[in-house]
C-alpha cells in the first residue's frame, strides 16, 4: 500500500533514509537529525509518499519542487529519495512510489520530472526507463506534455 507520510512516520522513515544514504551514497545530510530538518517540511507540504507490507513503512519517495533555471520557464519536480529496503523489493513498490512522484507532477503542472540520486544504480535505471526517463546531465529526467 502507499499512502501520503504523516508527521508519525518521522522515526520509521529514519530508520530508513540511514539504509538509503548508505546504499544510494547520499551526503546530503551528515546525520537524522538535520535531514529530519528537511524532510518534515517536505512532510507537510505533502511531498513524501511511504510504501508499506502488512502496515510496517518498508519505502518511501521525497520530492521538491524547484523553480527552472534554464530557457525553458517553468517547474521542475525533482524527486530528492527514492527508496526501498531490500526485504521488500520486486513488489512493484518502487515503480508505485515513482508513478505517484508522476501524478503530483502533472498535477502541479511541472514541464518535468527529475531523479537526482543514485542514478548509475542499475536497478534505478531499470526501474525509470519504461516511464521514459532519459539521461540528461547529472539527471534522470522525464519531460511531461502540457495538457
Ligand atoms: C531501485 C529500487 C527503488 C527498485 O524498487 P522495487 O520496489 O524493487 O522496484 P519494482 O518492484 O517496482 O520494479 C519495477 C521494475 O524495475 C526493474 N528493476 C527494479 N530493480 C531492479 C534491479 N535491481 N535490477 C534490474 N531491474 C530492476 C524491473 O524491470 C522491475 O520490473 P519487474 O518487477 O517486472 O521485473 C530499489 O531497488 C532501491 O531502493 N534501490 C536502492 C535505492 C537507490 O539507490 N535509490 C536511489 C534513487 S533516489
Amino acid at each position: 500500500m502507499i499512502r501520503p507520510a504523516a508527521g508519525a512516520d518521522l522515526v520509521a522513515l529514519g530508520v530508513l533514509w540511514e539504509r538509503y544514504r548508505l546504499e544510494a551514497n547520499d551526503t546530503r545530510f551528515v546525520d537524522q537529525a538535520s535531514w529530519g530538518h528537511w524532510v518534515l517540511p517536505r512532510i507537510s507540504a505533502g511531498d513524501v509518499r511511504v510504501g508499506t507490507t502488512d502496515r510496517t513503512i518498508n519505502s518511501y519517495v521525497a520530492w521538491q519542487r524547484a523553480l527552472d533555471t534554464g530557457r525553458g520557464q517553468g517547474r521542475v519536480l525533482r524527486i530528492l529519495e527514492l527508496y526501498v529496503h531490500p526485504d521488500g523489493r520486486g513488489k512493484r513498490l518502487g515503480s508505485g512510489l515513482l508513478a505517484r512522484a508522476i501524478d503530483a507532477a502533472r498535477q502541479r503542472e511541472c514541464r518535468a520530472v527529475a531523479l537526482v540520486s543514485n542514478i548509475a544504480d542499475p536497478g534505478v535505471l531499470a526501474l525509470v526507463e519504461p516511464f521514459g526517463f532519459v539521461l540528461a546531465g547529472d539527471a534522470l529526467v522525464l519531460a511531461l506534455q502540457r495538457e
